[in-house]
């Protein structure tokens, strides 16, 4: 039975179809809006608009649900591998083993980065932040491989361009960490599954064998799993627009690696470290910094809570702080942030402020102690998150190329000037 909704304006009423997708949302198609009542939408921030239709992510923000391909997150951060999720995201289900061999040796081929790379690194500043580096890197792989920048490639073209973004990426995150302190560069491994390759680029030295930890590499694992999509945020909606005009898929990840930088996306891991650390500092007065959240004439944010989607817990950060309590215990690291993280958290969950508002504490509130105690530092924490939103960018994207959407192009209401009069700039 056809679904609709009325709009009436102008004394006109006008059926716009309601479309209903597999978890029953609904959304009004406003595609015959325009030509009809001469009325467009506007939607700041895209709070309520959706972009497309979509079978890679599921959120249900009221109860807390995050889904991909339809598994519950929490299955596949306890029983998965980020391997096994990136080819659910990328492919569309869980490969047999055959499978998952393949799609494991499909990237290890392509771990090495091209040498002339190196000299980019060698350009960089010690002290760039690896954001910058990777987002550039990343982009760049563009010229070294042209045919890349063919938007009339074969399946086959475009799984290689993948494959090389998979392998690639972890290298050049890596080596923009070893850019960043300044030690020798670790070529990858592909004796070494992902997590373990990446930390052993990040951590091996010249002078130390880095010695694998299980419960690190797992943990890893888990947290990269935790991060690889999440239906149109805001990076991801960056790849989506960015794809749309045809620009190849390393051009669109740089684009959506940049996006997650902001502090109020993905850089919110690193701001959330900073954050505690700032009260510490002050003496650990977390009243003092719950006020100073609320306080509409303070800029100050509390990092780390709220979302845009998420009106209940974040499913994610649930899982992350049980794995903060285990990865501490497991490594014996005391880390007097996370007491403060949950004073913080519990102060602010019975804080009225924050319950009219719906504010949990979301994904990025306990990943930054988690890379902390894993030896990753601040800096880093938003490469990881890029890491793990790695394979969530692609399969979005290529959803975006194999539906042939059509180029973004938002429309506006002006509201500038009109009909000026040219002065000479003697008379003005
Ligand atoms: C990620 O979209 C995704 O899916 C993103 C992500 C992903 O996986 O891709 O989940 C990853 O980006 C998580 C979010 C990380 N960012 C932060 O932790 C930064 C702190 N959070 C906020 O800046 C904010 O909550 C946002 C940006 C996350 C969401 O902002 P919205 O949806 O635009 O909501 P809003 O800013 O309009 O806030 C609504 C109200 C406002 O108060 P009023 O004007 O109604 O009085 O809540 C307040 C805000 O001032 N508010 C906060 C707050 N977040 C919102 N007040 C204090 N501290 C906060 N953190």
């Amino acid at each position: 039975m056809e679904d609709f909704a009325e709009v009436t304006y102008n004394g006109k009423t006008f059926k716009l179809p309601v479309t209903t997708g597999t978890e029953n949302e609904k959304a009004m198609d406003i595609a015959t809006l325009r030509s009809a009542s001469g009325l467009i939408t506007l939607d700041s921030g895209f709070k309520n608009t959706g972009a497309t239709k979509s079978s890679i992510t599921f959120l249900d923000g009221e109860k807390g649900i995050l889904k991909y391909r339809g598994y519950a997150i929490e299955d596949l951060a306890e029983k998965s591998s980020f391997m096994e999720v990136s080819h659910l995201l990328i492919h569309g289900h869980l490969p047999n083993k055959t499978e998952l061999e393949s799609f494991n040796n499909n990237i290890k081929k392509h771990t090495l980065v091209h040498e002339d790379m190196r000299k980019f690194f060698d350009a960089y500043p010690s002290k760039a932040h690896p954001m910058g580096v990777v987002a550039s890197l990343v982009c760049s792989l563009s010229t070294f491989y042209p045919e890349s920048q063919n938007p009339n490639r074969s399946k086959e073209e475009t799984m290689l361009t993948i494959y090389r973004l998979m392998g690639k990426m972890p290298t050049i995150s890596a080596w923009a960490y070893k850019n960043l302190v300044g030690h020798p560069r670790v070529y990858p491994t592909n004796k070494l599954d992902y997590a373990a390759n990446f930390l052993n680029m990040m951590f091996d030295l010249p002078s130390q064998k880095y010695e694998l930890n299980a419960a690190v590499v797992k943990a890893l694992d888990m947290l990269l799993i935790l991060h690889a999509d999440h239906e149109q945020n805001c990076s991801t909606s960056t790849v989506r627009i960015v794809g749309s005009s045809q620009a190849n898929l390393y051009s669109s990840i740089s684009a959506g690696v940049v996006a997650l930088w902001g502090p109020l996306h993905g850089g919110a891991n690193q701001a959330v470290i900073e954050m505690l650390e700032k009260i510490q500092k002050d003496g650990g007065n977390v009243e003092k910094w719950i006020q100073k959240a609320k306080d509409k004439n303070d800029p100050f944010r509390l990092m780390g809570f709220g979302h845009r989607v998420y009106k209940n817990f974040d499913p994610r950060a649930k899982i992350i702080k049980k794995a903060c309590d285990d990865v501490l215990k497991e490594l014996g690291v005391q880390d007097p942030l996370i007491d403060i993280a949950k004073s913080l958290e519990e102060v602010a969950l019975s804080d009225d402020y924050f319950k009219e508002r719906n504010l949990y504490p979301n994904v990025d509130f306990y990943s930054g102690i988690i890379y902390k105690a894993l030896g990753i530092p601040t800096e880093m924490f938003t490469v990881m998150f890029a890491l793990g939103r790695l394979p969530g960018w692609i399969s979005q994207w290529q959803e975006m190329i194999g539906n042939n959407e059509p180029i973004g192009r938002p429309r506006q209401i002006y509201i500038g000037d009109i009909d000026k009069k040219y002065v000479p700039i003697e008379k003005r």
